[in-house]
């Protein structure tokens, strides 16, 4: 089945156009990564240089999203300010997720929250969430609230169309893999213990670097994902609307839990547009156990 007549039988219809546009895009954006790594004199709000990718992506998408017509406005990690639009919805995104990956050829990510209230906000209020991976496939996955649907770019004559992967993706009841980002030494005590158990239990350790990538890896063979607190950043890398809380929404649907370390991601009503939190994504029961570990120790 193409994404077009999915969304006609299973979306809400600004959702629909809104999935749409993102899609049309993300194949362009693909296109353009190799031409676009070139790192830029500009830094981001949360201070972080940005690449030629990072703002190329961030336009396109802007642009896409606001000829819907169905946006509030548009937020991004890429710009200190949304772009306002006339129609229902907040979008708040990450238009190039794991850029530092590019010269690498590791995978990449675009993250895209669909908010029902003007941001900040919390995740409460998405109606949707989706995510693009740019690897060995592109592909789109994402939750209206009905359940995760994944769809796979696939050439179609000079243009690239979008076909059903899976409907219903659900986490795999066993956890087999696990990935923790940041330096080992900068971990609190209890993530440290927490991780050394995971191997005892035989599962694999999976770390790209890329948010997107090292989620997905566990949203198809179960285990947990973090960007934990340190040491030296007790709030952790990721940011909270246009990261953690989409991938919460996303996870949550797929069986999964997401914790900033003492509750759940989507309960986080952040300050700030690009306010940060630790993140502990995946496996319910992992994320629980790792919640309790961290509490016990405070
Ligand atoms: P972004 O490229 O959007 O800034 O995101 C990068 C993030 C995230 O994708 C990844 O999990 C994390 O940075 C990796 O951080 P380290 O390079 O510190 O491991
Ligand atoms: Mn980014
Ligand atoms: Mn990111």
């Amino acid at each position: 089945m193409k994404l077009e007549e999915f969304l006609r039988l299973n979306a809400p219809e600004d959702l629909a156009s809104l999935t749409s546009a993102i899609a049309e895009a993300s194949v362009s954006v693909w296109d353009n990564i190799p031409f676009k790594s070139g790192l830029l004199s500009e830094v981001n709000p949360s201070g972080e240089k940005q690449k030629a990718i990072d703002v190329f992506s961030n336009d396109l998408f802007v642009e896409a999203l606001a000829a819907t017509g169905c946006v509030r406005e548009v937020a991004s990690e890429e710009m200190a300010e949304p772009v306002e639009g006339k129609g229902a919805f907040s979008v708040a995104m990450d238009p190039l997720d794991g850029s530092s990956n590019v010269e690498s050829n590791n995978p990449l990510g675009s993250i895209f929250g669909f908010y029902s209230k003007r941001l900040p906000a919390s995740g409460r209020s998405l109606a949707g969430a989706l995510y693009v991976t740019y690897g060995s496939m592109i592909t789109l996955t994402f939750s209206f609230g009905k359940g995760v649907h994944r769809f796979v770019a696939t050439r179609d004559g000079a243009k690239m169309s979008f076909e059903l992967l899976s409907v219903n993706l659900k986490l795999p009841d066993k956890p087999e893999v696990y990935g923790f980002g940041g330096f080992r030494k900068d971990w609190i005590t209890p993530v440290r213990k927490f991780v050394d158990s995971l191997e005892e239990r035989g599962m694999r350790i999976r770390y790209c670097g890329t948010f997107v990538g090292d989620y997905n890896q566990v949203l198809c063979r179960g285990g947990i994902f973090a960007y934990p607190q340190l040491l030296k950043k007790p709030q952790g890398k990721l940011r909270v609307l246009y990261e953690t809380a989409p991938m919460a929404y996303i996870n949550e649907e797929a069986g999964g839990y997401a914790s900033d370390g003492s509750r759940d991601i989507l309960d986080i009503t952040p300050s700030t547009l690009s306010e940060p939190s630790p993140a502990y994504i995946g496996s319910a029961p992992l994320v629980h156990e790792l919640e309790r570990m961290i509490s016990s120790e405070k």
